[in-house]
């Protein structure tokens, strides 16, 4: 791996804990204004002495996130779809690989939307972004979208998407957690880090969520709503990476949560 490539790779994942937390706030791209999410800086600003590396739109970037900071952004280029227009799936490439290094990104970050009627075209997507951004030492994460056929995570699905990505030349993919999720990591030769997903019932759940992930495999998160959609999404990001980087069971996370809740 070349040194810039490395060093990038090394800024998104810790090299002590060789795992990582990244806040996913990117769903504006195709959702508009997600509850919680309406003012994207508000909601970010408190989050960010947590996490390693946030996720976002260059739109967001630009207008909601203080330049002065040193905090890894790994930029969503792809879209021109929305919740309102015919297919979720039609996405493609609209952020070039020079504005992510005018941005000082350490990643570029594309959905690829597999057994689709787009599958395809987001698939020579990912292969055009890679072969761009590889001249640069630019690392892409490849997102295995599901749009709003959410029953599609499961391990033979993800599974399939997670390894086609690898073998396109994503240096990263973001996946779900699913039952089985080992044959998923083991199946695919670069790091996995998982999203959320919609809201989860209880707390809990999200920490589990969090801790058999890493456990089966997973290098981190990179997690949006059941963060910041969370009543206490400080107290949550920190419980996530006590997980994440501390090793922390689910008991000790949660303890930190309702620590952090009674602070507030
Ligand atoms: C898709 O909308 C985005 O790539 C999100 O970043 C991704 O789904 C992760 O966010 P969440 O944890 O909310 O699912």
């Amino acid at each position: 791996m070349d040194w810039g490539m490395k060093n990038r790779m090394s800024r998104l994942i810790r090299p002590d804990s060789g795992k990582a937390v990244w806040l996913a706030v990117d769903h504006g791209y195709f959702l508009g204004p997600v509850a919680k999410l309406d003012d994207p800086a508000k909601t970010i600003k408190p989050l960010l002495p947590f996490i390693d590396a946030i996720m976002l739109t260059r739109g967001v970037l630009r207008n909601c996130v203080d330049a002065s900071l040193d905090i890894p952004a790994i930029l969503r280029v792809s879209g021109g779809n929305s919740i309102a227009g015919p297919a979720l799936s039609d996405e493609g490439i609209q952020t070039s690989v020079e504005e992510a290094l005018r941005l000082n990104a350490s990643a570029v970050a594309l959905s690829i939307y597999v057994g689709t009627e787009h599958e395809h075209q987001t698939l020579m997507a990912l292969g055009a972004l890679v072969n761009e951004a590889q001249r640069y030492g630019m690392p892409v994460l490849a997102v295995t979208a599901v749009g709003k056929e959410l029953e599609k995570r499961d391990s033979r699905y993800l599974g399939l998407c997670c390894r086609i990505a690898a073998e396109l030349g994503a240096q990263v993919v973001k996946t779900y957690y699913c039952e089985d999720f080992e044959k998923i990591v083991n199946s695919c030769p670069v790091p996995l880090v998982i999203a959320g997903g919609p809201k989860l019932k209880t707390e809990l759940d999200v920490l589990k969520l969090a801790y058999n992930a890493v456990n089966e495999g997973a290098k981190g998160v990179d997690m949006g709503r059941n963060i910041w959609q969370s009543d206490n999404a400080v107290g949550m990001v920190k419980a996530i990476r006590k997980i994440v980087h501390e090793g922390a069971s689910v008991k000790e996370a949660s303890t930190l949560l309702i620590s952090a809740k009674n602070k507030k």
